[in-house]
């Protein structure tokens, strides 16, 4: 039977169901949700209650989300948005969720799963094609599409985890390439207003690993759609240090996308484990960006200390060369694991709760800092 609203008739679940992604909440929550958000005629969008985001996050921790819905074009982003602004209900957008961390106490609100899918040409010439894509398309999926065409771009930020617009937000990056460098434009649902924008490339404040989207506009748009505009030359050397050095090592010396693709993907599975294996979400600290003085400080230190010279009189120095300096690679705090490949990398091994991950996170960070007096940040998003 379904319901006049066009919403199949809930089933009450005990608390047990209510943790199966798959099945309704309570039925206080469901009439709460009726009345809130369900109330547009559509019957394939349904809204799921104390949903664990733990099945939703890569990290595989955090309590409870009041609701959790999927959205497949604007206007269920627009109608969701605008329900949930009318009932004061906080937001949370999410693509694929591995780079996010959920909270114990979970989220009183409702959180979007992005699902919009496209992948169009809008423009092509002799030097370059452009593509708009849906930003809830698989990411990977998308650069081996891109690199099957031919085109290069973004064939360095293969076997990313995550959807294509989620890649703006922290403006993803590998390899030497970052979406900065490619992006054109974006569409997205501008929640304060109520209306569709595009914004263009400059307006979306990029910088390492930062936006506007997780900056001083956080929560105010949900992007709908990328264009980037790749191009027809093949890649050239020199590349990024670790990737040169792969194939100098393999003596290879055609460069196609294809190949640099391939080698990035070799290179990534060495050091970033696969999170359907081990639970993580990529690097979980950012890169030190430091100043000239504290850099001479550093190198008082160790002389070694591998660094990158940004251009404007900062430089960034490798969170992961930090964290393995200070002598945590491999080690096992509240049960997560400093992944022994890579201290970039946090593994949740067991840990029971978020509280386990910020603990493990704060003696990281507090060792790097009375160290090398330099102050180390978490990359992931909160819910
Ligand atoms: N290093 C160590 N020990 C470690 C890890 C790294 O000494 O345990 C040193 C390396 O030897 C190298 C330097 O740190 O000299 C930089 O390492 P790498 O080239 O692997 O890159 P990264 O700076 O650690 C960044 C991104 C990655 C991206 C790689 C490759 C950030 C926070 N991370 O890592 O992005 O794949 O470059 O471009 O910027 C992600 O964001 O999830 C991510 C994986």
């Amino acid at each position: 039977m379904v319901h006049p609203d066009g919403f199949e008739p809930p089933t009450l679940c005990s608390e047990d169901r209510c943790s199966n992604p798959l099945s309704y909440g309570c039925i206080t929550e469901i009439i709460i949700s009726r009345m809130a958000i369900l109330s547009y005629n559509n019957d394939r969008m349904k809204i799921h209650t104390k949903i664990p985001l733990k099945n939703y996050t890569t990290m595989k921790i955090g309590g409870n989300a009041r609701f959790i819905t999927e959205v497949r074009n604007g206007d269920e982003v627009a109608m969701v948005c605008r329900n949930a602004k009318k009932q004061k209900l906080p937001i949370f957008i999410i693509g694929s969720g591995s780079n996010v961390i959920a909270k114990d106490e979970g989220f009183n609100g409702i959180v979007v799963r992005i699902r919009i899918t496209g992948f169009e040409v809008i423009s092509d010439d002799i030097l370059s094609t452009t593509i708009r894509i849906g930003a809830g398309e698989q990411w990977d999926s998308v650069v081996k599409r891109i690199v099957d065409m031919q085109l290069s771009g973004i064939e360095a930020m293969s076997a990313i985890p995550g959807t294509a617009g989620a890649t703006p937000i922290q403006n993803v990056g590998a390899y030497g390439q970052e979406i900065a460098d490619t992006l054109q434009s974006l569409e997205a649902y501008d929640i304060e207003n109520d209306t569709f924008v595009t914004l263009q490339d400059t307006e979306c404040g990029f910088s390492y690993r930062n936006s506007i989207f997780r900056g001083d506009e956080s929560g105010r748009y949900v992007i709908t759609s990328i264009t980037i505009k790749l191009s027809k030359n093949q890649p050239q050397p020199p590349f990024y240090e670790s990737l040169q050095k792969y194939l100098d090592e393999r003596n290879i010396k055609i460069f196609t996308v294809a190949v640099i693709r391939n080698a990035v993907i070799d290179i990534r599975k060495e050091k970033l484990p696969d999170p359907k294996i081990l639970p993580n979400t990529g690097s979980f600290f950012k890169n030190a960006i430091v100043e000239n003085w504290q850099l001479e400080d550093l190198r008082k230190v160790n002389p070694n200390i591998p660094m990158y010279d940004m251009g404007d009189g900062h430089f960034k120095v490798p969170a992961g060369w930090l964290i393995e300096n200070v002598g945590l690679k491999g080690s096992l705090i509240s049960g997560i694991r400093v992944y022994d490949k890579n201290a970039l990398v946090l593994i949740n091994e067991s840990a029971k709760s978020y509280q386990d991950l910020a603990n493990a996170r704060d003696e990281i960070i507090g060792k790097v800092r009375d160290k090398f007096r330099v102050q180390i940040e978490q990359e992931p998003l909160e819910i």
